[in-house]
């Protein structure tokens, strides 16, 4: 069991997975620096962590981690409360979707938006990576990013295909296809200070985005093997399996989708 000195940055925190990620952390001991742009989530998300785990030190920052200023004075904050930090989760993300559920088709994506998508979901984990190396290198702390199966699948086949592989637009999924790769340089680089970096790629998880109405989700589950979404808790237990993984699977995307993309 981890002692409470260790320390977890968590962006994306007051979402879905992101909350289940802190409140996991938290039980494991660690304290937290939970990040967000959604003011409220945060907010009941520092509320339910010190309910539940009141030895818990929970920083809640508001902060747009697509913005290099906001980073920078974001990783100076922690830099000075924590001096340290053990594991940085960029689990922050948007996914675009028309409001039926279906996906956008490519030609229809507005250029501001692919922008806003690239800068969200890609941009925001090399400025986390780069401006929190140094707290990360004074503890040797372990990287973790959250992709997605679209980013290796690549998004949908048709406009008025819902499946297989179309819960998502081309920018999601190109923007995921980015923190794969991301990943891997990263892995390459960081490996000589010994600070591992993982992705997990989740498929469609119960809640948060992938919210949909229920007869998309019975159409999307009868394309997975199990027949079920997944949900935050697995892709938790899978973040708590990497971190006792070392640097053995240094650079590795782990997906976690019921057998619905089994890669190759
Ligand atoms: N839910 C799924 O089915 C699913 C599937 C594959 C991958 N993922 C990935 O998992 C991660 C979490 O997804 P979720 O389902 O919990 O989504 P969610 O929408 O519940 O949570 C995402 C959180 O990120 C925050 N956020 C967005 N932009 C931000 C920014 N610029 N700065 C700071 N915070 C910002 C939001 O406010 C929100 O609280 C995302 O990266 C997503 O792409 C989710």
């Amino acid at each position: 069991m981890a002692s409470g000195q260790l320390t977890a940055v968590v962006t994306g925190a007051g979402g879905t997975i992101g909350t289940c990620l802190s409140s996991r952390l938290a039980s494991m001991g660690y304290n937290l620096v939970v990040i967000d742009t959604h003011k409220i989530n945060l907010g009941a998300l520092q509320s339910k962590i010190h309910t539940e785990h009141p030895e818990t030190q929970v920083l809640a920052l508001e902060v747009n981690i697509s913005s290099s200023q906001e980073v920078i004075q974001a990783a100076q904050v922690v830099q000075d409360r924590f001096n340290g930090i053990d594991i940085l989760i960029n689990n922050a993300g948007i996914s675009p979707k028309l409001s039926n559920g279906k996906r956008i088709p490519a030609l229809d994506i507005d250029d501001q938006e692919w922008d806003l998508v690239m800068q969200t979901n890609l941009k925001s984990v090399f400025l986390m990576c780069k401006y929190f190396f140094g707290v990360l290198k004074a503890k040797e702390g372990k990287i973790i990013n959250i992709a997605s199966m679209m980013g290796a699948t690549g998004s949908g086949v048709g406009t008025h295909q819902i499946f297989p592989y179309s819960v998502s637009a081309a920018h999601y999924s190109a923007s995921k296809a980015g923190v794969i790769n991301l990943t891997k340089s990263l892995a390459r680089e960081f490996s000589e200070f010994n600070i591992p970096v993982y992705a997990i790629a989740p498929g469609a998880v119960s809640g948060g985005m992938g919210k949909f109405d229920e007869s998309f989700i019975k159409n999307l589950k009868e394309q997975i093997p199990s027949h079920q979404l997944g949900t935050p808790e697995e892709i938790v237990n899978t973040l708590t399996f990497l971190l006792t993984s070392g640097m053995s699977l240094t650079g590795q995307t782990i997906h976690v989708n019921h057998g619905w993309f089994m890669g190759g």
